[in-house]
């Protein structure tokens, strides 16, 4: 029997509701199997600025690259809006991603029958959506230098940053869409800004000389990145692979969450390169979601984007697709049963706790693996 060694980092705000959640679903298969998991918790983001004056320590990141996965809340916070920026709780996440090179960033959008009405966008556009979103995590705006504001002394300053991305990254990760687009619906659209940006220019001709050289078989598509995001809320279903940059990754995730009903809806899976000798990546899970701080504290958070990351972890670290199948299932029974929390919720129907939807799905868990 395999055991798989996890980081839990639940973070700020509802990110350790949430995580509570997911140490249930671990206890489940601890009981169940077919493998075991060990955890240790650690701090991240504005818990470890309060701790320790930054927002994760050396000593938690070689726990991360040690761990066999890391499962991640949230962070960040109004209380640390006013903390240098080196230590944000923000940054605590984004050296996770950059040292532990998880430049392959899977955000599934998939509408569960039961929220069709949930979405702000008409069922007969969203009901049956499944589209993933592949954001490149470790390049582009995000990480390139210079990142500076200067004085320049005559009232003025200048912010600078850059957008940067070489060949091979960008290769990688098209090679990633094409992969993934073959075991789904076989059609990859890459989005970026080569109308205006010298990084989009480079970005359309590796990923259409990759298509070309390996890919013949996948359908590409090629939409400047605005005009994408206007078709993700017009007709969402021409989608499968959408692959795009850091930033645009990051905005066009946000939109593709608000069409399955809810952020606290979208799970995601980080990935890095598969080690050559030992066959592991490393990989990072969290939920799309943010740290909601208005409602942390209350049991009002929707752990569902936290347990269907946990799911990713299974499919994509552990080899467990059965059992993250089961986990979709699980989720897909609960809220056909019309148990919601308050984002889900339509207008005047009840919700339930966290706790309560954690039950729920694990109730449903139960019955699946009877
Ligand atoms: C996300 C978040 C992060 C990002 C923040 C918290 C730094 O918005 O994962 O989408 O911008 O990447
Ligand atoms: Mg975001």
């Amino acid at each position: 029997m395999a055991t798989h060694n996890l980081l839990l980092l639940p973070g700020d705000g509802i990110g350790p509701e949430v995580m509570a959640e997911v140490k249930r679903v671990i206890d489940f298969f601890n009981k169940t199997g077919p493998d075991r998991f060990t955890f240790e918790e650690g701090l991240v983001g504005g818990a470890c600025y309060d701790a320790h004056k930054v927002s994760i320590t050396d000593a938690t990141m070689e726990k991360a690259k040690a761990a066999d996965a890391v499962i991640f809340g949230s962070v960040g916070g109004p209380q640390w809006d006013k903390v240098p920026y080196d230590v944000r709780p923000e940054a605590g996440l984004l050296r996770l991603r950059k040292d532990l090179a998880l430049y392959a960033n899977l955000r599934p959008a998939v509408t569960y029958p039961a929220l069709a009405d949930a979405s702000s966008l008409k069922r007969e556009l969203v009901e049956g959506l499944d589209i993933m979103i592949l954001r490149e995590l470790t390049g582009g705006v995000y990480f390139g230098e210079p990142k500076t504001i200067t004085d320049l002394g005559n009232g003025q300053k200048r912010a600078i940053d850059t957008q940067v991305y070489d060949t091979y990254e960008i290769e990688r990760i098209g090679r990633v869409a094409f992969e993934l687009a073959r075991k789904r619906r076989n059609k990859v659209t890459s989005m970026e800004k080569r109308n205006v940006m010298k990084s989009g220019l480079l970005w359309n001709e590796v990923i259409t000389a990759l298509h070309a050289r390996e890919f013949k078989d996948v359908t590409l598509e090629h939409q400047l990145a605005d005009s994408g995001g206007m078709q993700l809320v017009r007709n969402p279903k021409q989608f499968d692979v959408i692959v795009t940059d850091n930033l645009f990754g990051d905005m066009l995730s946000d939109i593709a969450a608000m069409l399955t009903g809810s952020l606290g809806m979208l799970a995601s899976a980080s990935l890095g390169e598969v080690d050559p000798k030992t066959r592991k990546r490393k990989a990072l899970y969290e939920p799309v979601h943010g740290s909601a701080p208005d409602i942390a504290g209350k049991g009002l958070a929707n752990p569902i984007a936290m347990i269907a990351s946990f799911g990713m972890a299974l499919r994509y670290s552990f080899d467990m697709g059965k059992q993250a199948d089961m986990i979709d299932a699980a989720i897909a029974a609960t809220l056909d049963k019309g148990i919601r929390t308050g984002d889900i919720a339509a207008p005047g129907e009840k919700s339930v706790s966290t706790a309560d939807m954690g039950s729920a799905i694990l109730a449903e868990m139960e019955k699946l693996s009877a």
